[in-house]
């Protein structure tokens, strides 16, 4: 695809060659995002950061990314302190801020909201998450830390068996993640979850049709067994009709330190894409897993930064400026741990 002046809608948008070219320039962006350069590729630019719900990872990830290549973020944190709240239209919001940004990422609870906006938009859209539907941009780098953790163990993407566990009807990020692994050949799919909580059908269809193994059960300990990743997610309760409805789910299905010595393999990589709830009557991912080595969660937080700013570069054509603009940086940069 040609990245440049692109919206960053669904997964759907990529071939395998996009999905190296974003890694490879990912993997460019270590030395800025681990502060020991900065970067003035993007100077003068404006990020408009537009969150209609609730974020802390993709909000403030996106917001660094861009600061990170020399860019200012203006930002929206949620529809009360928006105009939104009086009834604008989403048409008449798009028209605005596209006019005070050069791209924007935009988050919104209803599906297909995103893609009305970035039609109505004059600059780049990049879809921040438009209710269970997608969220492209966790996937990439969900499978950009997939791919550095197998690399470790000298494994690869091709041939690769994956968990999904929890509420997989209504999380976006394992709707993208599976549809972004269509690109990758001879996968084993074990799908976890309560039977009214499993992967939409579409997906599951379009997975067998391109030749993956597609398991799907209730019982989360034989679905652990002999996966190079297990991939967690929460009950997605905001996109229940009522907190009632979430509990019947929530905690049902949980991973902790004796679940996963006894049903894992030694090797298998533990994700999340956060937020995890971590409340007593959830806590589908204990904190007694929290020193584990191959618990990926943070490293997956991490690799955010440097898959979002290689859309930047990709979207806004800095690729080539950004080791031109490159400087040492001049301030205590070590990391506890
Ligand atoms: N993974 C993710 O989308 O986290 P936030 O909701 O905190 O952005």
């Amino acid at each position: 695809m040609n990245f440049r002046g692109a919206h960053i809608l669904s997964v759907a948008q990529f071939a395998r060659q996009d999905v190296d070219k974003i890694f490879r320039v990912a993997d460019r962006m270590e030395p800025f995002a681990h502060r020991r350069q900065v970067s003035k590729a993007l100077d003068g630019a404006i990020l408009g950061n537009m969150f209609f719900e609730p974020s802390t990872r993709t909000r403030v990830s996106f917001g660094c990314a861009f600061n990170l290549l020399g860019g200012h973020v203006r930002e929206t944190a949620d529809v009360d302190s928006s105009s939104i709240a009086k009834g604008e239209s989403l048409f008449d919001t798009a028209r605005v801020i596209s006019g005070y940004s050069d791209v924007i990422v935009m988050r919104h609870p209803r599906v297909g909201s995103v893609a009305e906006f970035a039609e109505a938009s004059r600059v780049p859209v990049i879809n921040g998450g438009d209710g269970s539907n997608e969220h492209p941009s966790q996937a990439l780098l969900d499978l950009y830390t997939i791919k550095k953790e197998l690399q470790s163990q000298g494994g690869t993407i091709d041939g690769m068996s994956i968990a999904m566990v929890g509420d997989l009807k209504h999380g976006r990020t394992v709707h993208s993640l599976s549809q972004l692994l269509l690109l990758y050949k001879d996968i084993r799919f074990t799908l976890i979850s309560p039977r009214e909580l499993s992967m939409p059908a579409d997906i599951v269809d379009r997975l067998r049709q391109e030749g993956h193994e597609v398991a799907e059960t209730d019982d989360m300990e034989s679905g652990l067994q002999d996966n190079d990743t297990v991939y967690l997610t929460r009950i997605q309760e905001e996109r229940f009709t009522t907190k009632l409805e979430a509990d019947i789910y929530r905690g049902r299905f949980r991973l902790n330190q004796a679940i996963y010595t006894r049903h894992c393999q030694p090797n298998t990589v533990i994700m999340h894409p956060l937020p995890r709830d971590s409340r007593a009557e959830a806590n589908e991912l204990d904190a007694d897993l929290n020193q584990h080595p191959n618990l990926a969660i943070f490293r997956q937080t991490d690799n955010g930064v440097l898959v979002r700013m290689a859309l930047f570069a990709l979207i806004l054509d800095v690729e080539d400026k950004i080791a031109d603009t490159a400087a040492d940086v001049g301030w205590y940069t070590e990391r506890r741990f």
